[in-house]
């Protein structure tokens, strides 16, 4: 496969995905589809963009003619789709943006890669990069398998469990080459300060309170975000048409124990003494449809493809905090007008509890 689109890879994930395929294939030519939205970022690719097998398209996946103009003019053999609404409070304050991105945006793709490929006797493959949200909440101990039935409680994960449906039916019905990976949480560099662990690092800095929601017991799975990137990779290339793989870091964390944690590695780091912001922990209401623990079992793509992480947790959390206390101009970069907004709208109507 030469022609490769991945859409969102300006995002978190899908820079370093990028970063990864532009790296290692150099006779591959990536083009990266991303409308820029509030947390696409090129700042993120700055290292690679001048590199002759990386190509930058500005577009959104939403934009039916876009869309069927560019397969027309590339004509890709494969396709990673990243391309989303990514944050679960932000589909609480406003789910119509999620539905239109990504099932609208995710079939309009799907339509315009069976539209190229039908007639051709190419190898081709749409790769859909999905959430373990889909699955709900694992509250009786056990982690979701490929098999564990959709229960999604957000709009966020709703929508991408829509969209994993569409997939799933394009390649039933059209016989498109489809794959689809669902991965529990990422950390890492390039992270938008709306999600937990850049938002936390960003307020610890600047003495600003840490909300924790309901009472901080929540379970997560975290995965460094070059392990799912290498996930990706191997899945892209190795993977069986057709089939789901989960993809997860065997690394649970209670939101509370991730957070003393990241206070001690973060105080330590700004050579403040430990414990000096645990003051800023504030317990506030608890989001709305909020999801137990999730926990993935990636015991498929471990047995049958051979992937499995490589960083350990306390060595990519340090990378990680280090990361955001020295690239303080991408924090300003990104928090815009914006991002204030939807901090005051998110957070300023949270009243606060006692635990
Ligand atoms: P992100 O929010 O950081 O990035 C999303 C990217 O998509 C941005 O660059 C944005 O500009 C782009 N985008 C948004 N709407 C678009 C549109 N209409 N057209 C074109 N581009 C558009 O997201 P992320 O955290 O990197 O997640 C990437 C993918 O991985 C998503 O599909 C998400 O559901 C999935 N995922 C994320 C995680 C996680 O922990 N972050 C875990 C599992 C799966
Ligand atoms: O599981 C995979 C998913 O992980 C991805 O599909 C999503 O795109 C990604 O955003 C992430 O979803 P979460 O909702 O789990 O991530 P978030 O960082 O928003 O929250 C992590 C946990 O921390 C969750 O239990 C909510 C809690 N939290 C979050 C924020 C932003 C707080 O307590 N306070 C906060 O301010």
């Amino acid at each position: 496969m030469k022609k490769i689109l991945i859409t969102g890879g300006a995002g978190f994930i899908g820079s370093h995905v990028v970063r990864l395929f532009v790296d290692k294939y150099p006779d591959y030519d990536i083009y990266n589809l991303d409308k820029l939205t509030y947390c696409g970022n090129l700042e993120n690719l700055a290292d690679i963009e001048n590199k002759p097998n990386y190509h930058f398209i500005k577009g959104d996946i939403v934009d039916t003619e876009v869309v069927n103009m560019i397969f027309e003019k590339h004509q890709f053999d494969g396709v990673v789709h990243l391309a989303a609404e990514s944050h679960v409070d932000r589909s609480i304050l406003n789910p119509m943006e999620f539905i239109n991105t990504n099932i609208l945006g995710t079939v309009n793709l799907l339509a315009a890669a069976r539209h190229c490929w039908q007639n051709s006797n190419q190898k081709h493959l749409f790769y859909h990069i999905s959430t373990d949200e889909v699955y709900g909440s694992a509250d009786n101990g056990s982690a979701f398998t490929e098999k564990t039935p959709y229960n999604p409680h957000s709009p966020y994960s709703a929508s991408k469990a829509c969209s994993d449906h569409f997939v799933r039916v394009y390649h039933d019905t059209y016989g498109l080459p489809t794959i689809i990976t669902n991965c529990s949480n990422n950390y890492g560099p390039n992270q938008f300060p709306e999600k937990l662990i850049p938002l936390f690092i960003h307020n610890i800095k600047n003495k600003k309170p840490l909300p924790v929601y309901g009472k901080g017991i929540n379970v997560r799975d975290w995965l460094y975000v070059e392990d799912h990137a290498s996930a990706i990779d191997t899945v892209f290339h190795h993977g069986s048409i057709g089939e789901t793989y989960n993809i997860g870091g065997n690394n649970e964390w209670k939101n509370i124990d991730l957070i003393h944690n990241l206070i001690k590695i973060t105080d330590c780091l700004l050579s403040r003494p430990e414990g000096d912001s645990l003051s800023l922990i504030t317990y506030v209401a608890d989001r709305a449809g909020h999801d137990l623990r999730y926990a993935i079992d990636a015991s498929k793509i471990r047995k049958e493809l051979g992937w499995e992480p490589k960083i350990k947790f306390s060595e990519g959390f340090e990378k990680t905090v280090k990361w955001y206390l020295a690239n303080e101009q991408w924090l300003n970069n990104v928090t815009t007008g914006i991002y204030q907004d939807y901090y005051k709208l998110n957070y300023e109507n949270r009243d606060k509890t006692e635990q």
